[in-house]
């Protein structure tokens, strides 16, 4: 079935080697125009694809180019909150893996834990902390696509990190770097899982990212997570995150990331 989906789509796009893939967060799904020579197709024509439900995703592949590289986008993600089954994420992982994809860009809306990260911030993930309960890998292991046991010390390429920190000084954008807290959602947190979530070492939060990242670490592609954060966590500051405000806050702040994804590609 993923091979078939795999083929699917490689052929209604014409994809030749498309080495980076980019899954896009709430609200930055404008990064897709800024490539070139844009096909897409809707996530409801390609055959055993989930659909995704969320207002600020919008449901498409996309394929495009950044100078000569060729560039996969998925504008619209599918969150376990929705009620999708974890392996879901997994499946759509290894299409990306069977058309030829290396290295995996994420991008997502994520709450603050930190004073010194307002709104506006955009935060290089360096590890995660996984405290959704759920896994994609859970369920009979496919060893063609990697081991049972996968380790997740090094999720985050150091060499993609500091290839990312370059282009971010190269272009002048402050980079704060940290630890994604993941939880299943899709309520906002409690004044006090935001204060216990900042004791526990994290230092952003959010209900994405963290599936597909396991996904692609256990087929050995490689990721660069990248966080803009649209809120400080509830309570901190008094105040009461919404879906409203993490999506206005993306757009706002997604200027700033799309550039910096943009340059990254060109340059890696
Ligand atoms: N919590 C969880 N997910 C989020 C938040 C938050 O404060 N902001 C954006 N996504």
């Amino acid at each position: 079935m993923i091979k078939e989906t795999a083929s699917f789509i490689k052929n209604k796009l014409d994809l030749k080697n498309p080495e980076v893939a980019v899954i896009l967060g709430s609200g930055l799904g404008r990064f897709s125009e800024t490539l070139e020579n844009i096909s897409s197709i809707s996530y409801a024509s390609i055959p055993n694809f989930p659909q995704s439900s969320v207002s600020g995703h919008k449901g498409e592949l996309i394929k495009g180019y950044i100078k000569d590289k060729e560039v996969i986008c998925l504008n619209g993600r599918f969150h376990l909150y929705e009620g999708h089954n974890p392996r879901v994420i997994l499946d759509i992982i290894h299409i990306l893996k069977e058309l030829g994809v290396k290295r995996l860009i994420v991008t997502n809306a994520a709450g603050s834990l930190r004073l010194d990260m307002p709104p506006g911030s955009i935060m290089l993930i360096k590890d995660h902390i996984n405290f959704s309960g759920r896994n994609p890998l859970v369920g009979p292991n496919d060893d063609n696509y990697g081991p049972r046991f996968p380790a997740l010390n090094n999720a985050y390429s150091l060499t993609l990190r500091n290839l990312c920190k370059k282009t971010a000084q190269q272009l002048d954008i402050e980079l704060k770097e940290g630890t994604y807290f993941y939880v299943l959602g899709p309520n906002f947190e409690t004044s006090a899982e935001i204060k216990a979530f900042a004791l526990l070492g994290g230092d952003a939060v959010g209900c994405s990212t963290v599936p597909e990242v396991i996904s692609a670490i256990h087929c050995s592609i490689d990721v660069l997570g990248l966080s803009v954060i649209t809120n400080y966590g509830a309570g901190m500051q008094d105040n009461t995150p919404s879906h409203q405000e993490t999506l206005s806050q993306a757009n706002k702040a997604s200027e700033k990331l799309i550039k910096l994804v943009a340059t990254f590609i060109k340059e890696e």
